[in-house]
């Protein structure tokens, strides 16, 4: 291993000589002096290249750095409020490695489409990096979350023989004399036999939906988050999803204010929309709901004010469009659970309420004008109302044994909630778009680099 310093630690090597190694991100002169700014994958940092303080060789090669050349500097470290970082480097040497020409991605503004072809190089720009810090924050606060309170990492299968989430969307592939495999659109229905094995467990990894969707909030392959447990209702779930969502968004507020303050150009914006999703979320019956989204397209339509194209106006029954989920949050600040949904739009799996029986004992978690991030429900765990649901749904009993299995042996009240990674990210980060939430996105029109 080559012997460096990073940048993200320099606050603890003030006054020293340190050596950083990295690859030039920008660069300026003034006079005799050389404004090098140094990228070394924790952070940026200001090297000050002063001619009379170092000899010929190093002051030529600050003249001589292209964006992205490769170097190593070495210098004392001094804080600052005037550079970039809080710190900056007053250099004594300077060794060029692999110097880097015409790289394509200037400081000048590029498209989107031009940006996400070089996703491999944009990376290394300053929003890539704030944005999947922001999501490695995410990833890490999960597992713990789920750790301290005894919940076993459980590694559902990618390739698998059924749908769980319907069967219009499914990625399929041959899978030797086997027949056909599927991609798993979600790890739950493994997740329900991980519960009755080890209390509660998560589910923790890439889900792919065949979606010819190309809205703002859809990928193709996605990670997501799926607790379970046994012996929890949905109001427990609720409770869970709350927690949870608590616990983590405080995490990246604890870990990540450098990097929103680069994604909102240190307005505080970002730190004041995620610390709303620290009050009480509000919770709602569907009834309740489509009682204000009827009374709110109302107006809305009264007022003359112009409805995009795609607009379609929900109808009592229906599940939530995209405009209903933004017009449901916008009348709160924080987050809003939705719950008791028509089982009619919902999964096969879902336990209807015995008190409502066409209603699901289901929930969303919406997030302030942005939707739905949070899917869970209770679990049919009665054998025959769950062969009743296959068979509305046209699935096929045989392949569904397994899972049947569940509710001949042991079967106890159990729940659950999947929470789709990119979309958290995108919330957060205040992103257009859920591609910059993962690093190689794939979507619709999209499956390179
Ligand atoms: O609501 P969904 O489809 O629920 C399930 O898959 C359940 N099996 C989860 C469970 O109960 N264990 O998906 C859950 C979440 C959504 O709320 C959303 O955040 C995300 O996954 N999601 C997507 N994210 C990005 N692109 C897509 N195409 C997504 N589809 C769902
Ligand atoms: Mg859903």
């Amino acid at each position: 291993m080559l012997q460096r310093e990073y940048i993200q630690d320099l606050k603890n090597l003030v006054d020293q000589e340190v050596t950083l190694r990295g690859w030039l991100y920008n660069k300026r002169s003034s006079g005799k002096i050389r404004f090098l700014i140094l990228r070394d994958g924790t952070g940026l940092c200001q090297c000050v290249v002063m001619k009379n303080a170092v000899d010929e060789a190093t002051y030529n090669a600050a003249d001589e750095l292209t964006q992205e050349s490769v170097f190593t500097v070495t210098g004392k470290v001094q804080a600052t409020d005037k550079a970039i970082g809080g710190y900056e480097i007053f250099v004594s040497k300077i060794e060029v490695g692999q110097k880097s020409e015409e790289y394509p991605i200037t400081p000048k503004e590029h498209g989107i489409e031009y940006l996400m072809e070089h996703r491999h190089l944009w990376l290394r720009s300053s929003r890539p990096w704030a944005t999947l810090r922001v999501r490695d924050s995410l990833i890490h606060a999960i597992r713990d979350f789920f750790h301290d309170r005894g919940f076993i990492c459980f590694d559902a299968p990618i390739l698998t023989p059924n749908a769980a989430e319907g069967t219009s969307t499914l990625f399929e592939t041959d899978y030797f004399d086997e027949g056909k495999a599927y991609l798993s659109q979600s790890g739950q229905l493994y997740g329900e036999a991980g519960a009755m094995a080890f209390g509660k467990i998560y589910v923790f990894g890439p889900t792919f939906r065949a979606e010819r969707s190309k809205t703002k909030r859809h990928l193709n392959e996605f990670w997501m988050v799926e607790p379970e447990v046994a012996f929890m209702d949905l109001e427990g779930d609720m409770e869970l999803a709350e927690d949870f969502v608590h616990y983590i968004v405080t995490r990246v507020l604890e870990e990540r204010k450098n990097e929103l303050a680069i994604l909102d150009d240190g307005s505080g914006r970002l730190v004041a929309r995620a610390e709303k999703v620290l009050k009480p979320f509000h919770r709602m019956h569907y009834d309740e709901a489509a009682k204000i989204l009827d009374k709110y397209w109302d107006e809305k339509l009264a007022s003359g004010e112009e409805l995009p194209p795609t607009f379609k106006r929900f109808q009592y029954g229906d599940d939530f469009g995209a405009y209903d989920e933004v017009a449901l949050t916008s009348q709160y600040d924080a987050p809003v659970i939705v719950h008791h949904y028509p089982a009619a739009v919902k999964a096969f799996y879902m336990k209807r309420d015995p008190n409502e029986p066409d209603k699901a004992l289901a929930m969303d978690v919406l997030f302030p004008e942005f939707g739905e991030i949070i899917g869970g429900s209770q679990r049919e765990d009665d054998l025959n109302e769950l062969l009743k649901r296959l068979e509305e749904h046209q699935l096929p009993q045989s392949i569904f044994e397994w899972f049947l299995d569940l509710r001949r042996f042991g079967s106890v009240p159990h729940a659950g909630f999947g929470l789709g990674l990119e979309r958290l990210v995108m919330w957060i980060c205040e992103l257009e778009h859920i591609r910059e939430a993962i690093p190689f996105p794939r979507t619709l029109t999209r499956i390179w680099p």
